[in-house]
């Protein structure tokens, strides 16, 4: 009992000290803000994305605990509300109906004396498996890691442990379980990022937690108690660095009655393009085990890795929890940036956005399992096209927006055009300032690219436009279809229905103003264009 008062009166100490520093950052913060408002305010106008989710202020990474529930997608995200740098992370909230529109709400989890609440995940506990409900509504329990920077700096392993807190009003308060952590660290310093889903086959819950090279997979009854399943991914897949963020789920495969288990395992740095980025994989789970498919395995020694976004700017992204069953979809959202650059990157009022939402879908063909990523519906929803344009022959380049016809900080296109095998197809965002974002389809390499090496500033950080990426089609079939995402400062290409996904960011001197397509040989045969504005 005296223990409990003695820490009851540090933690009040350490909360009064903390909110003194707090509130005196925060008008130093504000004196910042207020200045760079009073410059002019460049950055919102030219750097503030339309319809990606920023915080209002400072430091955000990766998506966190997203659940739905009762019309309302929410999203999580950590959060340095004090600075423009990561620093001791909090829990972020917002909150959409539409997927489009987000409202920014108060902070839902602080860090406390046990560490900062790094990433993680939430569930809505229909059951009250938990016995957190108080009756009435389902709980809400939000599954995190702890960090605690004191162990970190006296160079210990066990830094990092799982613990939960609970909301019995759908998400909008919080509190933390008092018998925290649920899951303590076994002697492993990377040991972060639970994901929690509810396998409702074997009536338990399965937690996918990132432990430095492979994940590792528990199993509850009651959110609280976890015992150790299994682990996965020691030899399979890209290793290039720490893995984090896994979120593990059943899927229906399109088509067939068919279910499959796909695993998400971000990593950094490592990806495909370098630095921070997201693999996946596609097995079965019997409650105990995940087991690669023997087609996807196949598919895995070949390619060495398979990734869900090729570009360089999709990271730690992880799927929405209790999605009604009619509707049935897998729905994602990752953090538009990386690792090599985030923190650096020319914003100073906000750091880092979110992708769109997108959904995901699992199909098979004679190629095996392939998970594929489109915008979620409620986005394509919001894009009002003007008349589409078809069967166009152009010798030279053919311009398929200017200013006059379109805004290209808020745009999507779709387009589908014939390639022929030996040229390239290059599309060149740009603006009078002389800024070129390049993109397009590389045949020698088989492979979309995207070039933002002139795109403007880039010179905040020498990884950022060091090199082209590429994302590996799977089929060159002589047509392209392109669906092209644009913002003020990003761009998400979705080729092959999905299956060639690249999402890269970018920060141009002026608005890009101008988007034309050219073909190497000057021989364009255009199927179908149309452009469309996102209407909020
Ligand atoms: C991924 C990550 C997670 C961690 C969080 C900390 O970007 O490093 O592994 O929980 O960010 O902010």
């Amino acid at each position: 009992m005296n223990q409990i008062k003695t820490n009851f009166f540090i933690r009040l100490t350490i909360m009064i000290l903390l909110f003194s520093t707090v509130s005196n950052c925060g008008d130093e913060k504000k004196e910042k803000t207020q200045e760079l408002a009073e410059k002019g305010g460049g950055e919102e106008q030219l750097y503030r994305p339309n319809f990606h989710f920023t915080p209002k202020n400072n430091w955000m990474n990766d998506p966190n605990g997203m659940f739905y529930l009762d019309g309302a997608y929410h999203l999580f995200f950590q959060y340095y509300p004090d600075d423009n740098v990561w620093g001791p992370m909090h829990w972020g909230h917002a909150v959409s109906k539409d997927l489009v529109n987000w409202d920014e709400k108060e902070i839902a989890l602080f860090p406390d004396s046990l560490g900062y609440i790094f990433s993680g995940s939430a569930v809505v506990d229909q059951l009250n498996t938990s016995g957190f409900g108080n009756g009435t509504i389902p709980p809400v329990i939000s599954i995190f890691t702890y960090h605690d920077p004191k162990g970190e700096q006296e160079d210990r392993i066990d830094f990092q442990y799982q613990a939960i807190a609970f909301s019995n009003d759908k998400g909008e308060s919080w509190t933390k379980y008092e018998g925290n952590p649920v899951l303590p660290n076994p002697g492993i310093k990377d040991f972060r990022d639970p994901k929690v889903v509810w396998d409702a086959r074997r009536q338990q819950w399965v937690m996918a937690l990132a432990t430095y090279s492979e994940t590792y997979f528990y199993g509850s009854k009651d959110l609280k108690s976890w015992s150790f399943l299994s682990s996965f991914g020691k030899d399979l897949g890209a290793h290039g660095g720490v893995w984090e963020c896994p979120d593990l789920f059943p899927m229906r495969v399109t088509g067939s009655e068919e279910t499959k288990w796909v695993l998400i395992q971000s990593l950094n740095p490592g990806s495909a393009n370098g630095g921070s980025g997201t693999q996946y994989f596609i097995g079965d789970f019997d409650g105990k085990t995940f087991s690669l498919d023997p087609d996807f395995k196949n598919q895995l020694d070949q390619h060495k890795a398979i990734w869900l976004d090729f570009g360089r700017d999709n990271y730690a992204g992880v799927t929405w929890s209790n999605i009604p069953k009619e509707d049935g979809r897998t729905l994602f959202i990752g953090w538009m940036s990386n690792w090599d650059y985030a923190q650096v990157v020319p914003t100073e009022t906000w750091r880092s956005a979110m992708t769109i939402a997108r959904e995901l879908i699992l199909e098979k063909d004679s190629l095996g399992y392939k998970l594929k990523s489109i915008p979620a519906r409620e986005f394509m929803d919001h894009v009002n096209y003007k008349p589409e344009q078809r069967n166009l022959e152009i010798d030279g380049p053919f311009k398929i927006a200017g200013p006059v016809e379109a805004n290209l900080s808020n745009a999507v296109i779709e387009i589908s055009f014939k390639t022929d095998t030996k040229a390239n197809y290059t599309f060149e965002l740009s603006n009078d300032f002389g800024n070129i974002l390049k993109f397009g389809l590389d045949n020698q390499k088989q492979s979309l690219f995207i070039d933002r090496q002139n795109s403007g500033k880039t010179e905040f950080s020498q990884k950022f436009a060091s090199s082209i990426s590429y994302g590996q089609l799977r089929k060159m079939e002589g047509e392209l279809e392109l669906l092209i995402i644009l913002d003020k400062t990003s761009i998400e290409l979705f080729a092959e229905g999905g299956g060639t996904v690249m999402t890269e960011i970018f920060f141009p001197d002026e608005p890009m103003t101008h988007l034309t397509l050219t073909a190497s040989d000057n021989t364009l045969v255009i199927k179908s264009v149309a452009v469309g504005q996102l209407e909020r």
